[in-house]
């Protein structure tokens, strides 16, 4: 029996998810959350299929034993290579995040889509299915963000190291006259100023965030499991490495406590 008040779980390789995590309790403000940061286990997006199924289950169970009555995969690289096996093994609902390429091929004027995203979600079985829904006079221009994520689970997000990383990843996006780009990865929102600095105005970055948020509120409702009081939500977070970068990330000011795992 799933109660109402029980919490929203979301989890991801690292500090990346809660790019969604704030859209979550942006539009949902009374629900409770747990968020689950694996950061001693990232990147997962350089990691075989099934290092990413083992590590994907071992995150669900943690939330399902904390009470929560839905759970978020808040990774492209998890949803990508293990919400399928999730979804049959566990009787909870899962909402995933998938690289919103299809959004893209329907804005895009040059018929050039450009995507970052990691190793992991952009070989996975999933991804393709995907890729081959597309228009076939879509071009879609793949980059692997190699390097990425562990800078900025290492706090170096405004590093030369990242710039540098960035710029050889896009500039030849750029040349290649892509005018949307999808953020396949949900640490990467963190590098938008940089981004765009590097891509000009004229570049649209598409990612998933907000529509996540709507499905899950969606799901929820489907489930009769909206939590209907009128008090705000409680937030935990737990982490198994880097405590302070997350603390950083999410709101330095707030009192929102953060417990460490040894997991
Ligand atoms: N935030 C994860 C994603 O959306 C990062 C994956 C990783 O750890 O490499 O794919």
């Amino acid at each position: 029996m799933k109660s109402n008040n029980f919490p929203i779980g979301i989890f991801d390789s690292g500090i990346g998810g809660t790019s969604i995590w704030k859209e979550i309790t942006t539009l949902l403000p009374n629900e409770q959350t747990i968020y689950l940061s694996d950061s001693k286990n990232a990147p997962y997006g350089i990691k075989s299929k099934q290092e990413i199924i083992d590590l994907s289950i071992k995150n669900t169970e943690f939330l399902i034993r904390k009470n929560c009555k839905i759970i978020v995969v808040a990774c492209n690289t998890a949803t990508t290579n293990a919400i399928q096996l999730l979804r049959s093994n566990y009787n909870v609902p899962f909402i995933g995040i998938e690289p919103a390429i299809k959004p893209a091929a329907l804005k895009t004027k040059t018929n050039t889509i450009g995507i970052l995203a990691t190793k992991g979600t952009l070989t996975s079985d999933l991804f393709a299915k995907t890729s081959n829904t597309l228009h076939k006079g879509i071009t879609v221009k793949e980059t692997i963000g190699e390097g990425l994520v562990a800078l900025i689970e290492a706090g170096k997000i405004q590093s030369e190291e990242m710039h540098n990383l960035l710029k050889k990843y896009l500039k030849p996006m750029v040349n290649n006259g892509v005018d949307c780009l999808v953020l396949g990865c949900t640490h990467y929102p963190y590098l938008i100023p940089i981004i765009k600095d590097i891509i000009g105005d004229k570049i649209e970055i598409i990612d998933s965030g907000l529509a996540v948020a709507k499905q899950t509120k969606h799901i929820l409702e489907e489930n009769n499991l909206l939590n209907n009081t009128d008090k705000a939500g409680h937030h935990q977070f737990f982490i198994n490495k880097n405590k302070d970068i997350l603390c950083s990330i999410i709101a330095p000011n707030s009192n929102i406590k953060i417990n460490e795992l040894d997991f």
